[in-house]
């Protein structure tokens, strides 16, 4: 007789910044996004009793999901049942701060479920789609989210995305060089975007123009990036920074982060992600990289470069 353990299946995302078109890209806009080099990795394998181990957090799911079952839990058993996965145990460890805007909950569920189609494909069993089971997942935390995050899990490098369309690879014609900062803890992405939704339904006619002219920025940055012309598209991230601004999801800490990384020299600088708190993002030269670095750690903020190309 064997006393074999069952096989451990594994998988991995990464987080994402957005370069241009937050908000925007929920209503059917293009978004810029990078896939940063650091994001989730998933274990999984057979059990008898599905269940999730989040960090510290560990949730059971019950055989019938009940109403006190907590958010990830639900996510969990919506990602599973559109694999059409049975009973899995699954272990997940995180390489980026959650709720930060930098897409940790997507990296998650698109590790998952590279790992849980992994264990299908062992078993023969037919693989469904990542992107498919990534979304139900993310779309337990989001409620309407657009999918761009879980495209930049999935894919990496650096992306055009518009809702319901398979995300365009981008090669910017020069290597991007990007700072992130923390800046604070952020908002659940899941009430910027009811925010944004509850403000359009009372202004209508302001909200649209807002919208329209991240838009309009996008699609002037996708050009620039593919020529190299970085002077313009940094002023074009921090355009659309005064837009989310007036779009109501910047604070007054990611406004100061953007100000002092333009003292220091960043070519463009913006909030990334849906806002409320946590990142900024700052487009540099290499010359001024240092200079935005040490303003921002002098000021107690925690950073990470990327370079995208
Ligand atoms: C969050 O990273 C980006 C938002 O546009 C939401 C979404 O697109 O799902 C705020």
């Amino acid at each position: 007789m064997t006393n074999a353990l069952p096989q451990v299946y594994r998988g991995s995302a990464v987080g994402k910044v957005i370069l241009l078109g937050e908000h925007a890209v929920v209503y059917g806009s293009r978004a810029i996004v990078v896939g940063l080099d650091r994001g989730a990795e998933a274990e999984v394998r057979a059990a008898s009793v599905a269940e999730l181990l989040l960090g510290a957090e560990r949730h059971r799911l019950e055989q019938t999901p009940s109403a006190a079952e907590l958010p990830a839990a639900r996510a969990f058993r919506a990602l599973l049942a559109t694999l059409g996965a049975g009973n899995v145990a699954a272990q997940v460890r995180l390489g980026i701060p959650a709720g930060a805007g930098l897409g940790a909950s997507a990296a998650i569920g698109v590790a998952l479920a590279r790992a849980v189609t992994g264990l299908l494909g062992a078993r023969g069993l037919p693989q469904p789609a990542v992107a498919g089971a990534a979304l139900a997942w993310e779309n337990v935390f989001h409620g309407n989210a657009s999918g761009v995050d879980t495209a930049a899990a999935e894919h990496a490098g650096c992306l055009s995305f518009r809702r319901g369309e398979l995300p365009q690879k981008l090669s910017p014609a020069r290597p991007l060089e990007l700072v992130v900062a923390l800046v604070e803890s952020g908002a659940s992405t899941r009430r910027m975007v009811e925010g944004v939704a509850q403000r359009r339904s009372a202004e209508p006619a302001r909200m649209d123009a807002l919208l329209d002219g991240i838009a309009a920025l996008v699609a002037r940055a996708q050009p620039c990036l593919e020529r190299g012309d970085q002077l313009e598209l940094g002023q074009l991230m921090t355009q659309n920074h005064e837009l989310l601004v007036q779009l109501g999801v910047s604070t007054p800490k990611l406004d100061r982060a953007v100000r002092s990384a333009l003292d220091s020299g960043a070519l463009g600088a913006k909030l990334t992600g849906a806002g409320g708190g946590g990142c900024a993002l700052a487009l540099v030269e290499k010359g001024c990289r240092s200079n935005v670095l040490q303003t921002w750690r002098s000021s107690g903020l925690e950073c990470w470069e990327k370079r995208a190309d």
